[in-house]
């Protein structure tokens, strides 16, 4: 097999689909556009789905890149030896134009020709969708792998579990899919597979033969067109090219491994308390490297992306404590993955100054924080009867000393305790309920006031909020809010004054929801739920467990008391009166609806 580094397994399929004509397309942004389901991409197929439910992409039919992903779901497994939280997907698409008799011999060329990744055709295996009630065997994919040559017992037909792919969110374009693995060694019995986690077959690409459309009901409709969409993870191939075991031990990570060592005077892999936090620290500082340097960058804070984005420097920073990483580490650590993927990901460069400044003024803040924190923690665990680290306790840490829960919970378990996470949620609750009452309701969405004026001041609230987010920043989120009869008063965090195009953009925005007559849709759900489907608000913090949601279209999605009016066309005509100073970094606009 040929050697490879990163730039050149990039390059090599980018190249391979340029000559099979397709055009190569740049990555996409880590913050979805216009897509409520996800926080962020997730995989290359994201950015797309427009075009893959058949509008038509400017680029053509056969598209190819490497996509920048994020998936935090398994932030707390960082540190093994194969979880990360960013990774590169290889891509390559089919717009309505080729299908699998074409898709499968071009894998099968790529990952064999000794010109591409010359992987005997032997050492592979793939899997092939078995079919169910609703979706018939994938007879065509099994046959068209064994007329290109890999071994009939090396083809595993498997259940949708295996070999089908769904959207990331609940909805849009899915079908069965057809993966192809490295047999790296002998099956655990006979009923191994590649589904099978016994190590015997590593995963290396996936095609998906996407030919349906799945709706709010459920229901798997056929797409107008069949799609291909393939994907193929940077980090594991370049792992199986290059030999190496695990992905800290690729290229992508050598020059920042080497910076570590340098700032702690440590040596990666020396012991395994130490190369975990090295791990840690490496794909936490990357990832926030990538969200900060996004082109629709965001910042640290305590709602939706943001919060992951937290999460991860404080993680960072408080394992980077553990092997002795001083203040600004993640600073100098963030300059080489700039460096590193510079070429690949300009806007790393263009945003450095932002990575930078972000990652010193989050880490300050929560070295501050931290310290006392884990004092008090080492204190109060000692006093613990039992293996119950109580939520009470977990709530006082987090209010007191700005610990996050999933903090506490690791510290705790790193001791053998768990953590009563419902006795947390009540303590929050609580607290909240306590320290809101009496005092004016600062984010309160409920309206005392039932008037129709009013009512309709308030739905025109969400409509501006959401224009706000639009055509500002995704970071926008309301500070307060004030209605009477007259008008609607709404504070927001921005940094600076708004220019006169960005408010007649976000009257513009409002007004064209107004114009579409758009129903004001009710629902109530968990905060779990609510906190899924991406509605904004405050979680948690101050309402039950079940709440109310208001969804007007897909524009606005907020967590309310109501009421609302019942649809967008009866609040007439919208137009800002002020925009102003409220307090430091918090902007106040006035806004009226007239006939
Ligand atoms: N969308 C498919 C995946 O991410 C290709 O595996």
């Amino acid at each position: 097999m040929k050697n490879f580094t990163s730039d050149t397994l990039r390059e090599t399929f980018l190249k391979f689909f340029e000559s099979k004509g397709h055009k190569r397309i740049p990555s996409a942004s880590l913050i979805p556009e216009n897509d409520p389901t996800v926080l962020f991409t997730t995989a290359g197929m994201h950015p797309l789905v427009p075009y893959l439910l058949g509008e038509k992409h400017p680029a053509g039919k056969r598209l190819t890149d490497v996509q920048k992903c994020v998936r935090t779901g398994d932030i707390d497994e960082v540190g093994d030896d194969r979880h990360c939280t960013f990774f590169e997907m290889l891509g390559n698409w089919s717009l309505g134009d080729y299908f699998k008799k074409e898709m499968i011999p071009w894998s099968y060329e790529f990952l064999t020709s000794p010109e591409y990744l010359g992987i005997p055709s032997d050492s592979i295996a793939v899997s092939v969708f078995e079919g169910d009630a609703e979706v018939p065997r994938d007879e065509e994919a099994a046959r068209l792998w064994q007329e290109c040559g890999i071994r009939p017992e090396n083809i595993y037909y498997l259940p949708r579990s295996a070999n089908w792919w769904g959207p990331a969110g609940t909805t849009g374009p899915c079908g069965p899919d057809t993966e192809m693995h490295i047999i790296r060694k002998p099956k655990c019995g006979p009923d191994c597979s590649p589904a099978c986690n016994c190590g015997a077959f590593m995963e290396v690409w996936n095609d998906v033969f996407m030919q349906y459309n799945k709706t709010e009901s459920g229901a798997y409709e056929p797409l107008a067109q069949k799609n291909v969409d393939t994907g193929m993870g940077l980090e594991r191939t370049l792992c199986i090219m290059t030999g190496a075991k695990t992905v800290f031990d690729t290229d992508l990570f050598a020059s920042a491994v080497a910076r570590l060592n340098q700032l702690t005077g440590r040596t990666y892999g020396s012991d395994e308390e130490t190369t975990r936090a090295y791990r840690i620290v490496l794909d936490h500082t990357r990832t926030a490297t990538f969200l900060l340097g996004d082109v629709k960058g965001i910042v640290p804070s305590n709602t939706d992306q943001g919060y992951v984005l937290r999460r991860l420097i404080r993680r960072a920073v408080r394992y980077g404590k553990n092997i002795g990483l001083t203040a600004g580490g993640l600073g100098q650590l963030a300059a080489v993955f700039v460096e590193k993927y510079a070429a690949v990901y300009p806007e790393l460069k263009e945003n450095s100054a932002k990575i930078y400044a972000e990652l010193e003024a989050e880490e300050d803040k929560f070295s501050k924080t931290l310290e006392g924190g884990l004092k008090e923690f080492g204190k109060v665990i000692t006093h613990i009867p039992g293996k119950v680290f109580p939520g009470k306790t977990a709530f006082r840490l987090y209010d007191t000393f700005g610990f996050p829960f999933e903090m506490t919970k690791e510290l705790a378990e790193e001791q053998g305790f768990t953590v009563d996470r419902e006795g947390y949620e009540n303590a929050f609750r609580e607290h909240q309920a306590k320290s809101h009452a009496g005092s004016e309701q600062k984010f309160a969405c409920g309206l005392a006031d039932h008037k129709e004026e009013t009512t309709r001041l308030h739905t025109a609230t969400h409509l501006l909020h959401a224009a706000l987010r639009k055509v500002l920043s995704e970071d926008v989120a309301q500070k307060g809010s004030n209605i009477t009869e007259e008008r609607l008063r709404f504070d927001f965090n921005f940094p600076r004054p708004m220019t006169a195009e960005e408010i007649a953009e976000v009257e513009k925005t409002v007004n064209d929801v107004i114009a579409a007559d758009l129903p004001i849709v009710m629902k109530e759900m968990t905060v779990d739920e609510a906190r899924r489907e991406n509605f904004v608000g405050l979680f948690s913090d101050k309402y039950g467990d079940v709440v109310k949601t208001y969804a007007i279209g897909d524009f606005s999605k907020e967590i309310c008391g109501g009421p609302h009016a019942a649809s967008t066309g009866e609040l007439g005509h919208f137009r800002i009166v002020k925009e102003q100073s409220s307090s430091a970094g918090i902007r106040r606009i006035k806004a009226v609806l007239e006939k």
